[in-house]
């Protein structure tokens, strides 16, 4: 009797305890994947079965406190009423630079509860057959987002296509405009790493970097080279002033963004006029990538994709001393334009 009551209480206790066990992980689970700083609206768990009339939610997705069904990116038409979603046009656009760390970048400030990410590039300013779309047709490509958020997209063809500026200024000339850098030869080579991936892909054979960026004739740098004139930051900015004073645009160190983001984004926070949200907790390094990767909340975390972080082909050293003192006047002139001194060779 007395070893059948024993065993009886032993049972309770165990239930007991795995519900003691069970409450305390939920709640782990769910403080951590609150917005803790800001909660971002409040969503309850209405929603029911995918429907008919359902569409994109992009922009919702792996915002931190929201459902897991509005990560997932969908949501009716029923639930964009409810919330008042709506396509805003950027108030914010990374306009390059290539190679420039420029998917790191929107993918770090969609860590921002205010910021809202257009997932693909858009062209819309510089391919004339999207331009000619009109400016709804750009605004219908844009992600869902509460009215207080705002919606950021990045093409960074936009930097270096000579049309671009004065589109933008004609959809918006206060937009805030952010230009990501890295040291010019680096950049240049990651460049041509990319391109040179894409005919490894097709069985294509591909010239050597040297043989691009050096003209054979004259021995000096191909100022016709796409990834050489890409990197003449100054030459592409000075189009853009004709537009926009130099307040509007927010130089982004592209170099320090791979080793030590956290900096960079909260002067970015900074510029676009957000509280500072982005915090340590958010990035965290991962050696097998050797980059930081993004932390949503305890649930939820991604690091970029494997064609962000190429190995590059290793390059003459003299040839690359000769891009460097190409670069050099050039880069001290964007300096002094920018404000923004970096330690380029
Ligand atoms: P490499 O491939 O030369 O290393 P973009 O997005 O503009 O194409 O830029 C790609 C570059 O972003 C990569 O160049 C990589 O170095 C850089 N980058 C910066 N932060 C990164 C991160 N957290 N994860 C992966 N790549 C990152």
């Amino acid at each position: 009797m007395l070893f059948k009551q024993q065993a009886l209480l032993r049972q309770k206790l165990f239930v007991l305890g795995s519900l003691a066990i069970g409450s305390l992980l939920y709640l782990v689970a769910r403080v951590g994947s609150l917005d803790r700083l800001q909660p971002l609206c409040p969503i309850d768990g209405r929603f029911g079965p995918r429907g008919q009339d359902e569409i994109q939610l992009r922009a919702l997705q792996f915002k931190r406190g929201l459902l897991h069904e509005f990560r997932k990116g969908n949501a009716t038409k029923e639930q964009i009423r409810l919330h008042n979603l709506v396509q805003q046009l950027p108030k914010a656009i990374i306009i390059g630079v290539r190679k420039g760390g420029t998917r790191a970048l929107l993918e770090m400030l969609n860590l921002h509860p205010a910021v809202v990410k257009a997932s693909q590039e858009i062209h819309f300013f510089d391919n004339d057959e999207n331009y000619a779309k009109g400016i709804e047709w750009y605004r219908k490509k844009m992600p869902f987002s509460y009215p207080h958020q705002i919606t950021i997209e990045k093409s960074p063809a936009y930097f270096i296509t000579e049309e671009v500026p004065e589109r933008i200024y004609k959809m918006n000339s206060s937009v805030k405009l952010l230009i990501i850098v890295r040291e010019p030869t680096t950049r240049a080579i990651s460049d041509y790493t990319q391109v040179l991936e894409g005919k490894e892909r097709k069985n294509k054979t591909y010239y050597k970097f040297e043989k691009l960026a050096i003209d054979p004739n004259t021995c000096e740098v191909n100022t016709k080279y796409k990834a050489v004139r890409t990197s003449i930051y100054t030459k592409h900015l000075e189009r853009w002033l004709k537009y926009f004073p130099v307040e509007q645009f927010h130089i982004v160190d592209g170099d320090r963004l791979i080793t030590e983001p956290l900096p960079e984004l909260q002067l970015v926070e900074k510029f676009l006029n957000l509280p500072p949200r982005i915090s340590q907790y958010n990035l965290y390094f991962n050696a097998t990538r050797g980059f930081y990767c993004l932390r949503f909340n305890i649930v939820f975390n991604k690091c970029l994709a494997g064609s962000k972080g190429r190995i590059h082909p290793e390059v003459d050293t003299s040839v690359i001393t000769k891009l460097r003192k190409f670069f050099h006047p050039f880069n001290q002139k964007f300096y002094q334009i920018t404000g923004r001194t970096f330690n380029w060779p």
